[in-house]
């Protein structure tokens, strides 16, 4: 599939203002780690999840995962979101009839702020299958029929053949599977989920393809997990009968990002080795952040870390996907990986507010009236956001030696050309493992000549142990406190986003960073684009909402291919119609779609609407304006 996209840059060449002068293959750069996932704390029950789902907590922390750059994270998967579907009645000719309510107002909300789920066939039908063992294969046909063909019908085939629809999680683990499947009745119930869904997706003239994953196992010994491996079998038998069109597995390391990539490999290879006729679905992992530790191996996500607080996850996360990269580009194993996932959308609770496996800190504020939720975006969240303005072609990771052997600093080198314009972006980081810079300035020649045609500017964001780190500030400045006051909480707003480094116009080609200077591990973003970038689309969608009295948070979203161009956003504010617009953001670098609101001097009742800001300071068009009202 990739090895067909190798481009030569050089070849590119209708780019009438630059030439290069490196010949370097540039690979498309498929966007495979946008997806995040939880489960939903309590009973597995319907009116918890319903409760749940409904909560402050969760609506915010979508809300705040939908606040990233587009398409930072696209997918988001919700463990028993089916177990939302009452059963109601049976049809005279004895069919199912539900009541999708309550999950329509959780997708509909999902839908509002563009993110897709992945549905997980996941739920006891409400109890009917318990009573009907005997008709258990048309019940799932029926069912998957259903919540596909009721989506498409109310969403359209554009947004639902986004969405993924995925077996049950782990089937092999008894605390999934509730259902006691056997090895038979699992098989019975892939084909029958498979079967509804190729029915949701008839029509006349081109049918639709609903694509079903599975068997999101952990695919431990054969004797331990025969569910998993019995699926795989069936599909090398009969692989053109398989049921599953995308192979989701999870493997786990052991602290290290080089040991899920090891794992992965042992487990695909084992896999291929068995049933060479699987190799040519695509592949998935869907819990490449999931590390346990010798000492503690089944860690979950509520296990503390300390790493999970501050820059170390982010640039955990980031060693996961480069290194998927690296894989997928030279190793036949990853040839057909599809995309990986980060289970990390819970929400951490006391006293454990970073420590979690999570994207934002989660502080409860029980001591304050109303009571209500406060979250801190930590630097993983951030991470996503940085990945997200890649261009879409990439290299191979490049490593730049240090002085010993086994330290050394990552690059990926992405570019998006097109026309005559140049977007370049450039992710760098410490080698996982590297904590000794000496004295290392990186200095690159850039692929280009300058020409007198074009200006080109640039910016350089970074993340920094320490510095973007409001785990660090919680710690050292507000006594680990469970109630940050409004001081503090700002001031760990300040460090939660990437710090800009340097911007502005270039007058060589060539980029010089003084390494040695940041604190590892550290990630840092270097983008370029040149003046005859189109200025930045108008935001749009501008929603409020209140986080609590005198406190509220914007998010907007951004028009797509528009953000790689940004530098920030500004956010203006007027009290009335009548009075004056007051710029709120100053001083604040906001280079994702969203911002706290919390004076400290100020009501936050009046008009919004904010603007872009690109690499020449060159503004978009301000958003619509929306009042907000507290109530
Ligand atoms: C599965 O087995 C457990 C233990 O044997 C039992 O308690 C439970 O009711 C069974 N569940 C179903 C759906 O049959
Ligand atoms: C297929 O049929 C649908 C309506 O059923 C129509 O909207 C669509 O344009 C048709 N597509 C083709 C390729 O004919
Ligand atoms: C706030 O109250 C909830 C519910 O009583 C409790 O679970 C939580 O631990 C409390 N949080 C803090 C920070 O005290
Ligand atoms: C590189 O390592 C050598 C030996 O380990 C040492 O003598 C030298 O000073 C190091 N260079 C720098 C720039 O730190
Ligand atoms: C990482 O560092 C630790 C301790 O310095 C070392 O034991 C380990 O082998 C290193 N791992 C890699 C992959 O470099
Ligand atoms: C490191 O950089 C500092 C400031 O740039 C300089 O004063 C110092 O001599 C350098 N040290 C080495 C070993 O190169
Ligand atoms: C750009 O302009 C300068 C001064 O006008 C001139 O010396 C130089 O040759 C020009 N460069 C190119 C590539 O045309
Ligand atoms: C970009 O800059 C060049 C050099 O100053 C200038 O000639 C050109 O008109 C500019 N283009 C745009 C779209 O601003």
């Amino acid at each position: 599939m990739l090895g067909t996209f190798l481009i030569c840059l050089a070849a590119l060449v209708p780019l009438k203002n630059y030439s290069y002068t490196i010949d370097e293959s540039y690979h498309e750069l498929p966007r495979f780690w946008t997806s995040t996932g939880f489960c939903p704390p309590g009973d597995i029950e319907r009116h918890n999840l319903k409760s749940v789902l409904n909560s402050d907590e969760i609506q915010m922390n979508i809300l705040q995962i939908a606040a990233l750059p587009n398409a930072a994270l696209t997918h988001i998967r919700i463990h028993w979101l089916l177990k939302l579907v009452k059963f109601v009645e049976y049809t005279p000719a004895g069919v199912p009839v539900y009541d999708f309510n309550d999950l329509d107002t959780f997708i509909v909300d999902l839908d509002d702020l563009e993110l897709s789920p992945v549905i997980e066939f996941m739920t006891d039908l409400d109890g009917i299958l318990m009573d009907n063992p005997d008709i258990e294969s048309f019940l799932w046909q029926d069912f998957s029929y259903q919540v596909a063909k009721r989506y498409l019908n109310f969403l359209g085939a554009e947004k639902v053949l986004k969405w993924r629809f995925e077996t049950w999680n782990e089937p092999d683990v008894l605390n999934y599977n509730r259902l006691n499947f056997t090895v038979e009745g699992f098989l019975k119930y892939v084909t029958a989920l498979r079967k509804g869904l190729t029915t949701a997706g008839h029509r006349l003239n081109s049918s639709l393809h609903f694509t079903l994953r599975g068997p999101a196992g952990l695919f431990k010994l054969e004797n331990k997990h025969p569910l998993c491996w019995a699926l795989l079998q069936i599909c090398n038998s009969k692989i053109d009968q398989c049921p599953i069109d995308v192979l989701t597995y999870h493997r786990k390391g052991q602290g290290l990002a080089t040991d899920v990539l090891e794992s992965s490999r042992q487990f695909l290879e084992k896999a291929y080795e068995k049933y060479a006729n699987i190799r040519s679905i695509p592949i998935s992992n869907e819990e490449t952040l999931y590390f346990h530790s010798e000492a503690d191996p089944i860690a979950g996500w509520s296990t503390p870390q300390d790493y999970h607080e501050d820059v170390r996850y982010a640039a955990k996360l980031i060693y996961i996907v480069l290194l998927h990269w690296h894989s997928k580009l030279q190793n036949a194993e990853f040839k057909n990986l599809e995309t990986i996932s980060h289970d990390n959308a819970f929400i951490s609770y006391h006293p454990y507010e970073f420590s979690q496996r999570t994207l934002l800190a989660h502080f409860r504020m029980n001591n304050s009236l109303p009571v209500h939720s406060q979250f801190i975006q930590k630097p993983v969240y951030a991470a996503l956001g940085m990945l997200s303005k890649l261009g879409s072609l990439a290299t191979d990771i490049e490593t730049l030696p240090l002085n010993g052997s086994q330290s050394g600093i990552w690059l990926l080198k992405s570019v998006s050309v097109s026309e005559n314009l140049l977007y370049l972006s450039w992710l760098i980081l410490p080698k996982e493992n590297t904590t000794n810079f000496e004295n290392f300035t990186l200095h690159r020649h850039l692929p280009f000549v300058l020409s007198n045609n074009t200006i080109l500017a640039y910016v350089i964001e970074i993340l920094e142990q320490g510095y973007t780190d409001p785990a660090h500030i919680w710690r050292t400045q507000a006594g680990e406190t469970p109630f940050p006051n409004a001081k503090q909480r700002a001031e760990m707003r300040h460090a939660q986003t990437p710090r800009l480094q340097a911007s502005g116009v270039l007058t060589s080609p060539e980029l010089y960073v003084a390494i040695g200077d940041f604190q590892p591990p550290w990630i840092l973003l270097f983008r370029l684009c040149s003046n005859f970038s189109s200025i930045l689309k108008q935001p749009k969608k501008l929603l409020l909402r209140q986080v609590t009295t005198g406190e509220v948070f914007l998010s907007w979203r951004e028009a797509e291919g528009s953000s790689h161009y940004l530098k920030t956003y500004e956010v203006w504010f007027q009290t009335k119609t009548t009075s004056e617009w007051k710029l709120v953001s100053e001083n604040w670098h906001l280079p994702f779609p969203s911002f706290q609101f919390a004076p400290m001097d100020s009501f936050v009742n009046g008009f919004y609407k904010v603007r872009g800001l690109d690499f020449f300071n060159r503004r978009s068009e301000f958003s619509e304006i929306t009042e907000y009202v507290e109530i």
